[in-house]
């Protein structure tokens, strides 16, 4: 198999006022270049960490993680920070825009990182893609919830990212809403071979991606 994420006996620990919090232990999972997985489990069983240790946002406590054939294990904020930047997307559940810029500047700042000159022009491209070419203007106050998952998803998919996250995608948001960005992010999957990786509560939304993880407690109870 044509592995694009090696997690190996991952671990991850929080400490705070000299207790610890055990919040991942043991995780081992391969996932398959192209391929689309879910990951379910209750609230508070560790999807968001275990999401955010993949995409190279966090470090794990122990484990090796590899990511598109990048080890990430050892590497500095800036260094994960640059993996991400070039090869990661990532759709965070409560949105994260930068409340001072427009939509359209949101979703120019990964390109812009990369210092790409067509900026402007693929931004509202993929403003245009999740139909809201008229909305670039707008702040994200102005914006309703399902408009600005829209937004970060057009920033998610800016970087032409191999592997995408997407916590809770459809989450917040009415059904007809929520199919569309289900649309979106199956098409990118067939259309660039982008990998998905979806933390969802949504088993009908689950069950249309290839393989389901199931987690509790910090650890995979079913591959
Ligand atoms: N920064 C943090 N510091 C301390 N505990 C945290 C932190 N982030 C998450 N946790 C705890 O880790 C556990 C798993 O959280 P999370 O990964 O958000 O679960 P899920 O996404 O499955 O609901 C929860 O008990 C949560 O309170
Ligand atoms: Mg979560």
């Amino acid at each position: 198999m044509d592995s694009i994420l090696s997690v190996r006996n991952v671990s991850k620990v929080y400490r705070s006022g000299g207790r610890t919090l055990d919040v991942l232990q043991a995780i081992s999972l391969e996932v398959e270049a192209a391929s689309t997985v879910s990951i379910v489990g209750p609230s508070g069983s560790g999807k968001t960490t275990l999401l955010g240790l993949c995409a190279g946002l966090d470090r794990a406590t122990s484990g090796s993680i590899v990511l598109n054939g990048t080890t990430l294990d050892e590497l500095s904020e800036d260094e994960r920070a640059y993996v991400r930047n070039q090869s990661v997307g990532f759709v965070f559940q409560n949105f994260q825009l930068l409340p001072t810029l427009t939509a359209l500047e949101n979703v120019m700042v990964p390109l812009e990182l990369r210092g790409d000159r067509n900026s402007r022009t693929i931004a509202m491209t993929l403003l245009d893609k999740v139909g809201l070419a008229d909305r670039g203007h707008h702040y994200p106050v102005q914006l309703s919830g399902g408009e600005q998952q829209r937004v970060s998803i057009a920033r998610a998919f800016s970087n032409s990212p191999k592997i995408l996250f997407a916590d809770e995608p459809t989450g917040n948001l009415d059904a007809e809403t929520g199919e569309t960005i289900e649309n979106l992010l199956f098409e990118l999957n067939r259309d660039a071979g982008t990998t998905l990786v979806l933390v969802t509560h949504d088993l009908e939304l689950a069950s249309k991606t290839q393989r389901i993880i199931r987690m509790k407690g910090g650890r995979i109870i079913a591959p």
